[in-house]
């Protein structure tokens, strides 16, 4: 008799979860895909058409939460994050969720607390985690070559790539604009080297500065200018309880040469790194040291790593490697970061 596969279903079949997350689980030869659920039928049904296989289609994902799943993959607007991870969780699923995992702290503890309580997994999906250069970094890193950390620089910044779709440029449906889409990457990915430590000031502003005017076009197609209504650009000063700093700049907009500039610096008492071209340089015996590290081969893309990673997890009852509570210290940042704006001045976490 053969042995019964690992079942996924997918609450969300748009774009993230077709072209990155199908992919990953169909790397997986144990695993397939049972179920879907989205809102939109045409996204289900070319979702369904697009993987092949039998899939059950449901508009509401708690009838599809019903059948027997072992894990359930969310891909839907961030603010259905939450109510999709807690239905999940509580019908026996292990969840990987797409970033952010949620827009507040309050959110995120509930998730994490109630996997905790079940047994489950719970894991963000930061695939920017298993970049060759993220691995390479993080392994130099803990082989002592930077020492301390006394400093971060993080961007985020894009020229003239804001995404169109409503669970982007909606408060209702994002919880954020560029803070909670690409912000949240460059600073997970900033914190997981740093290990975390724990933010307790923060000076933040966020602005809308062109998705309201006509002055720049979006190289990924027009959207609602009327109806946006989250930040543009956003920039933070955070200051952690080892004493170490961070400054974040994070836009979808701006005027500046490149496409995309997705990055960090890391300053520390022995050396110091940039990523992703993983330029370092140090001082030894009072001579200046530099160059780059070099990146481990990849198997496969970040996204199909991360996907296997959490079936690892979940399969051999491993701690999640993306835990809650390192996500919570990334959202309690971006979190202060509006509440300083709404305030006008620096936000003191407790
Ligand atoms: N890691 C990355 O690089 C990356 C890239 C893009 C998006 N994302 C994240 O992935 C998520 C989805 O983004 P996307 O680009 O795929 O968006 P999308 O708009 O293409 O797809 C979202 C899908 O969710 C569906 N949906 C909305 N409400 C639902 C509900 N209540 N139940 C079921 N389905 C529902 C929509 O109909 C849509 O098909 C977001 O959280 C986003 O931040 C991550």
């Amino acid at each position: 008799m053969s042995k019964r596969k690992i079942r996924i279903g997918f609450i969300g079949t748009g774009g993230i979860a077709l072209s990155a997350h199908v992919p990953g689980w169909q790397s997986l030869k144990d695993v397939e895909i049972v179920a879907v659920a989205d809102v939109r039928e045409t996204a289900a049904q070319g979702f369904v058409a697009a993987t092949g296989g039998r899939v059950q289609v449901f508009k509401d994902y708690r009838e599809m939460l019903e059948l027997d799943l072992d894990a359930v993959d969310i891909c839907t607007p961030n603010k259905i994050h939450t109510p999709a991870v807690l239905a999940s969780l509580k019908a026996g699923k292990h969840v990987l969720c797409e970033k952010p995992l949620a827009t507040t702290t309050k959110d995120i503890r509930k998730m994490g607390e109630l996997a905790d309580k079940l047994g489950l997994t719970l894991m963000s999906c930061q695939h920017m985690r298993w970049r060759p250069q993220s691995l390479a970094l993080r392994d130099w890193i803990h082989n002592g070559g930077l020492g301390e950390v006394y400093h971060a620089r993080v961007r985020a910044m894009r020229r003239a790539k804001l995404p169109p779709r409503p669970g982007f440029i909606y408060e209702e449906l994002s919880g954020g604009g560029p803070c909670m889409d690409i912000g949240v990457h460059a600073l997970d990915s900033t914190m997981w080297m740093m290990d975390f430590p724990k933010p307790v000031r923060v000076s933040g502003t966020t602005k809308v500065n062109f998705a309201k005017g006509r002055k720049i076009p979006g190289q990924w197609g027009e959207w609602d200018r009327k109806g946006f209504n989250v930040e543009d650009f956003a920039a933070a000063f955070v200051h952690f309880e080892n004493d170490a700093t961070l400054m974040l700049e994070t836009a979808w907009l701006g005027h500046q040469e490149e496409d995309e500039d997705m990055s960090f610096q890391l300053f520390g008492q022995r050396g110091g790194v940039k990523w992703p071209s993983a330029e370092f340089a140090s001082v030894q015996g009072r001579t200046f040291t530099q160059g780059t590290l070099k990146n481990p081969d990849m198997l496969a893309a970040p996204h199909t790593e991360a996907i296997r990673a959490f079936h690892q997890c979940f399969t051999r009852k491993k701690p999640s490697l993306v835990p809650w509570t390192e996500t919570i210290q990334v959202i309690a940042i971006l979190e202060a970061v509006y509440a300083s704006q709404k305030k006008g001045r620096e936000i003191t976490l407790k």
